[in-house]
């Protein structure tokens, strides 16, 4: 009898717990509002007065200034700050609204670390905090904001290395790390990403892998040189423009042409072409990977061709490369991890 008695008030005891817990677990558009409050109370400079009056509790969340909810949910759906020179840190109380889909604090002067709560936010589809003073490294927890498409963290003070969870990110659409003090190799795992489009990296720290040095070009030109004397007239033809000092072909740009046809592998020996943009054309089959032995290429644009098959890994050779334009093609497969190695990628 005893036994039966304290079982059953252990029954009830965990039952309360239970309900206490689901209580605590809760979160409603109440979680918001003192998320938010939380945020402002860290903001230590408003100088256009953006929050101070409006951000009151005397009117409802959904009205403040730069938030927006959603109608099903009534919870806060996007916060959107640009461009009002808010300075202070972030609080990770904004790890607290679970139904957020935007976060967007472009260009303001918010400092200290990125909070890794805010990597809670499983919702998350936007996080733009480029133009600020974030510094310290990028969590690895980044890596949990699983419905992440849009991520967009240069022009801050970043450092130390990208983890590999970037890599965890599959639906990620465009990421921008450019101007920040990162470092190291750029993690293989960003060939995992296969719904990137664009992706910059430029203005940082980072080491790469095959840099090709400036002797092995000078070696590439030197061989080649005979075909200047056996074509003295390339430099007339048509998309064709040549360098003052060499007298070669400096860049082939044949675009909306209705060219029709495959790319020949020959395009190779021009060892001294930066520039070969051939947009919209009918070009078809398999891109020649004999053109990855470009090696001073700063432009290869392609887009809306007939290109199919794998992109070539060698890709990762041409290590000059600023501005790659591969879309609107019929290209299978992944995105060669090799592109890990083009440290100058400004625009994929
Ligand atoms: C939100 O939930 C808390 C309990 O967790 C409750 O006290 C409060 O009234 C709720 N707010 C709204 C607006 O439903
Ligand atoms: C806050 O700003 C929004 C948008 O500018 C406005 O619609 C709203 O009325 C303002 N609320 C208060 C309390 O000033
Ligand atoms: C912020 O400023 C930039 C540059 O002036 C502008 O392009 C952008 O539209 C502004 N954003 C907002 C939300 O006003
Ligand atoms: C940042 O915002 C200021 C106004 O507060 C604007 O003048 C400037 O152009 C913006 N810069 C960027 C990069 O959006
Ligand atoms: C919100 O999150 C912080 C830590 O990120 C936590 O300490 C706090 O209790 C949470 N507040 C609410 C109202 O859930
Ligand atoms: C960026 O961080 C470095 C230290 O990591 C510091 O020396 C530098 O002053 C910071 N730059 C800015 C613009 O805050
Ligand atoms: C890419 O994803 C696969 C499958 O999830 C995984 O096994 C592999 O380790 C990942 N590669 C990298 C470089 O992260
Ligand atoms: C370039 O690399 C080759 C070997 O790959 C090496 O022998 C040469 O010394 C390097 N030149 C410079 C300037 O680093
Ligand atoms: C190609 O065509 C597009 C669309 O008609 C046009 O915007 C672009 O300027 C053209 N490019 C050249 C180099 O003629
Ligand atoms: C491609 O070029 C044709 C003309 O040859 C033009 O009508 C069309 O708009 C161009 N398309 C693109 C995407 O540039
Ligand atoms: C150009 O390159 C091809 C290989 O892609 C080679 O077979 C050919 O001999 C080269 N042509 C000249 C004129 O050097
Ligand atoms: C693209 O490739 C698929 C599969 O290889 C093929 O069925 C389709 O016809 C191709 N489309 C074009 C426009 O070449």
């Amino acid at each position: 009898m005893v036994n039966l008695l304290s079982c059953l008030l252990l029954v009830l005891l965990s039952l309360h717990y239970f309900v206490a817990c689901l209580a605590a677990n809760t979160k409603n558009i109440t979680t918001d509002q003192s998320a938010l409050l939380a945020f402002k109370s860290l903001i230590t400079s408003d100088p256009y007065d953006m929050l101070a009056n409006n951000w009151s509790t005397s009117s409802s969340v959904c009205s403040w200034v730069g938030v927006t909810c959603d109608e099903r949910h009534g919870r806060v759906h996007s916060l959107i700050l640009q461009n009002m020179s808010l300075r202070g840190i972030v609080s990770p109380n904004l790890g607290n609204m679970s139904f957020l889909v935007i976060l967007d604090l472009k260009n303001n002067s918010f400092s200290g670390q990125f909070p890794k709560e805010l990597c809670r936010l499983h919702k998350l589809r936007v996080l733009h905090i480029s133009y600020n003073k974030f510094e310290g490294g990028i969590p690895a927890a980044l890596g949990d904001l699983s419905q992440l498409q849009y991520l967009y963290l240069g022009a801050n003070n970043f450092s130390g290395f990208v983890p590999q969870s970037i890599g965890k990110l599959r639906q990620l659409k465009e990421l921008d790390t450019i101007q920040n003090r990162l470092s190291g190799p750029i993690p293989q795992s960003i060939s995992n990403l296969s719904s990137l489009e664009r992706i910059g990296l430029s203005f940082n720290y980072f080491s790469a892998v095959n840099t090709k040095n400036i002797t092995t070009d000078q070696s590439a030109l030197l061989a080649f040189k005979s075909l200047i004397t056996s074509d003295p007239n390339v430099c007339n033809w048509v998309g064709a423009t040549c360098d003052g000092r060499y007298g070669r072909v400096h860049s082939l740009i044949l675009r909306n042409m209705s060219l029709r046809g495959t790319v020949s592998p020959n395009l190779r020996n021009l060892s001294i072409l930066v520039i070969l943009d051939l947009k919209n054309n009918s070009f078809s089959c398999q891109f020649p990977k004999e053109l990855c032995r470009l090696h001073i290429l700063k432009v290869l644009r392609i887009s809306y061709n007939e290109f199919e098959g794998e992109i070539p890994v060698t890709l990762g050779d041409l290590s000059r490369l600023q501005y790659l334009y591969l879309d609107a093609n019929n290209f299978s497969g992944f995105i060669p991890q090799s592109i890990g190695n083009l440290r100058w990628l400004k625009e994929y």
